[in-house]
């Protein structure tokens, strides 16, 4: 990270070192000590190139999809002209990105962490899934993708138990994330009942939280609205929690389940 170019509001301008493909999607590491330091699973930046050319404009809201001493990696889904600039960038680029932004998941329970990602929504789940084993917590991923190309990120979990499930059977199991999570989550006698982490897109979620309701377990889902400014000034990602309206970029981008209007 260049100190020169350090500005209060935690915006950095940082190197990109790596930059690979991991499917239809693209992994870009970057120095960023001070946010890797920082981050807590499941928040987010926001970032864009480098340079004097605002173009697009406004910076993208990424998750963290992992952090170490000075390295920060987003995992980049190619969907219009401001991710595909991210996910063109190539080591000696520059990223111009602010942040660690928003509310994390929390991680203090103790049951065994069942992990729910669909699509681009693994990406966070990397970083929760090594920081809960960290903290000795049994972690199983139920990952489900379109199809073998997005489904490649699995290979970011190679650590962990996964179950992974594309929606046309190319690669793993055929299916939706939905069919083998009740089969996780049954509560054993004694034992602190599981707890669900998911991010993916929101029929997912909902998805998600009926079947955790039904079973009787927390579940913590992280939403991806669209956000223009990452830090609760422009109310462009309202959304609707029972009784009230909340920001998803400062209220969240996680938030309980059962707390969210559907
Ligand atoms: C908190 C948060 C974390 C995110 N994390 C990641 C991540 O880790 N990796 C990643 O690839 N993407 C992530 N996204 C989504 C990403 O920010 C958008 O895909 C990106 O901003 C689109 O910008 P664009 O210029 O490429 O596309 P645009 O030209 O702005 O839009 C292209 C298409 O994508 C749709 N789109 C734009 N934003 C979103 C959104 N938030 N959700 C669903 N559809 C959208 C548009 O409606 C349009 O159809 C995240 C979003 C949020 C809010
Ligand atoms: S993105 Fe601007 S208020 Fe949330």
């Amino acid at each position: 990270m260049d100190a020169e170019n350090f500005i209060p509001a935690s915006l950095y301008v940082c190197p990109v070192v790596a930059s690979r493909p991991v499917g239809a999607y693209r992994q870009v590491a970057f120095v960023a000590p001070e946010i890797a330091a920082l981050a807590h699973p499941g928040q987010f930046i926001m970032v864009r190139r480098a340079g004097p050319a605002l173009d697009p404009l406004l910076p993208r809201p990424m998750c963290i999809s992992d952090a170490d001493s000075d390295l920060v990696k987003i995992l980049v889904e190619p969907v219009g002209k401001g991710s595909a600039k991210l996910a063109a960038s190539q080591v000696g680029d520059r990223l111009s990105v602010m942040g660690p932004l928003g509310t994390g998941f929390d991680l203090e329970g103790e049951g065994p962490a069942v992990l729910v990602g669909g699509g681009i929504g693994v990406s966070p789940l990397v970083l929760t899934a090594g920081t809960l084993a960290e903290r000795g917590r049994a972690v199983r991923c139920i990952l489900g993708f379109r199809a073998r190309q997005q489904a490649v990120a699995a290979e970011l979990f190679r650590d962990f138990d996964v179950d992974v499930l594309t929606e046309d059977g190319s690669m793993g199991r055929t299916g939706l994330v939905n069919e083998p999570l009740p089969g996780c989550l049954a509560i054993e006698p004694g034992q602190p009942a599981p707890e669900v982490f998911a991010c993916g897109p929101d029929g997912m979620l909902w998805e998600v939280a009926r079947i955790s309701r039904e079973c009787g377990v927390r579940a913590q889902v992280s939403v991806a609205t669209h956000m223009a400014c990452g830090i609760g000034s422009c109310q462009g990602c309202v959304i609707r929690t029972k009784g009230s309206y909340r920001k998803a970029c400062t209220s969240g981008p996680v938030f309980e389940a059962g707390e969210l209007e559907w």
